[in-house]
């Protein structure tokens, strides 16, 4: 299978796999128990019908969306997600520089493996960052002052890793960061002679934001769950938060937010948006939707809040139906780094113009010729 016949997520999918060692794969294809969020994220978008109108004259369509603050030219953007330069050698700078290709922003993760700085002087598009709060106060404060420093545009305070997931396929496969050199990690890297040349040949593998504080990630293997449970404040609460916020002063989100009850603290707190997530179905199973739990947030916050819809989108159709609840923006995680994974910074601009191009037809198909043609008289829920 070649890039340039991965019409879609799934294909892109298919060819990660064949790309990356199975612990690799397995980390970002899986999730938490049983997986049902994980599943249950996608198939809520199929649970809501569109209504489209027509004849409205949509020769050209805008998708331009502005969320914290940041003007961007799809209401899509890509969520911070860890250890990218495990996926492929390039990692966030491929992500980044298709991210800039697209005019729409991206996250970089507290577990990123490209510096901070080096993002910052290398991608001209707005630039999230995403803190872990750690228990060592020293590097979550490096780790924001350094963001000041580098003027990134965002902050993301994410919210629902207070521990790890119960991540069942990376203790089948023994996924650490970095990988264990054991028989079976060592056969899977022979088994994808490609991802191992690059992975061993290249730039040492490291957690940039964090090897000068801590040594787990980078010189010790670590599950990531591990990581979680050892290294983050269990104790962090809304004045910790608040803390946060007040003290990075520019577009502050919370990552992981799913009640109403929580949105409207956020609001509180002053933050600029929620991002409603449950982590891509990577931490508590069971959990709602973000799609699911969308209107009841955007009903009780939605004009105070910028209320972003994060997780399970795999179609424009997905974004589409987000928007019309009354997100100001989608993100996603899984949907770019198939792509990555599968053909670096080339796979990552295959996937957001796979979505741009869905987003814009069915936009046409829809009769709207803006975001803010989008509304709930477009859907209707099945049940
Ligand atoms: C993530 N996600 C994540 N979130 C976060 O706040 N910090 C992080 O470091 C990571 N790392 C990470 C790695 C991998 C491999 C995945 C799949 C996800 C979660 C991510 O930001 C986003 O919330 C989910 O990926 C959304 O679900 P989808 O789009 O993957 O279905
Ligand atoms: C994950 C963490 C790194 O979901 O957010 O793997």
């Amino acid at each position: 299978m070649r890039l340039k016949n991965c019409h879609n997520t799934a294909r892109l999918r298919e060819l990660a796999k064949k790309r990356l060692p199975g612990p690799i794969f397995h980390y970002i294809d899986g999730a938490a128990d049983d997986e049902v969020t994980y599943r249950r994220n996608t198939e809520a978008f199929d649970d809501c019908d569109l209504v489209p109108n027509v004849l409205a004259g949509v020769e050209s369509v805008d998708m331009t969306t502005t969320v914290m603050g940041q003007k961007l030219d799809m209401p899509l953007f890509l969520a911070p997600t860890a250890l990218q330069r495990l996926f492929h050698h390039d990692g966030e700078r491929a992500v980044g520089k298709a991210a800039e290709k697209f005019g729409t922003m991206f996250g970089i993760s507290s577990l990123g493996t490209v510096s901070i700085e080096e993002i910052a002087s290398r991608i001209k598009t707005p630039k999230m960052f995403q803190l872990y709060f750690h228990k060592d106060k020293g590097l979550t404060k490096n780790m924001i002052d350094r963001c000041k420093e580098a003027d990134f545009d965002c902050l993301a305070l994410t919210v629902d890793t207070i521990v790890g997931g119960n991540r069942e396929r990376d203790l089948c496969t023994g996924f650490t960061s970095p990988p264990r050199l054991t028989l079976t990690s060592l056969m899977s890297f022979a088994a994808h002679p490609a991802w191992a040349l690059n992975y061993f040949a290249r730039e040492k593998f490291e957690l940039s934001q964090i090897k000068d504080y801590a040594k787990a990630g980078t010189n010790i293997s670590t599950s990531v769950s591990d990581y979680f449970s050892n290294m983050l404040d269990q104790s962090m609460n809304w004045k910790d938060a608040e803390e946060v916020c007040q003290y990075w002063g520019k577009p502050f989100a919370l990552k992981g937010v799913m009640s109403v009850a929580d949105a409207r603290k956020a609001v509180d707190i002053g933050a600029s948006a929620i991002m409603v997530s449950n982590h891509g179905g990577r931490q508590l199973d069971g959990s709602r939707t973000p799609f699911d739990q969308l209107a009841e947030i955007v009903d009780a916050v939605g004009h105070q809040i910028d209320v972003i819809c994060d997780g399970g989108i795999r179609r424009g159709t997905h974004v589409l139906k987000a928007l019309s609840v009354g997100a100001k923006a989608c993100s996603g995680g899984r949907f770019y780094l198939y792509a990555l994974a599968a053909a670096g910074e080339l796979g990552v601009e295959k996937a957001l113009s796979n979505l741009k191009g869905e987003i814009e037809r069915d936009m046409k198909l829809m009769g709207c010729k803006s975001i803010a043609d989008l509304s709930r008289d477009n859907l209707r829920f099945r049940q």
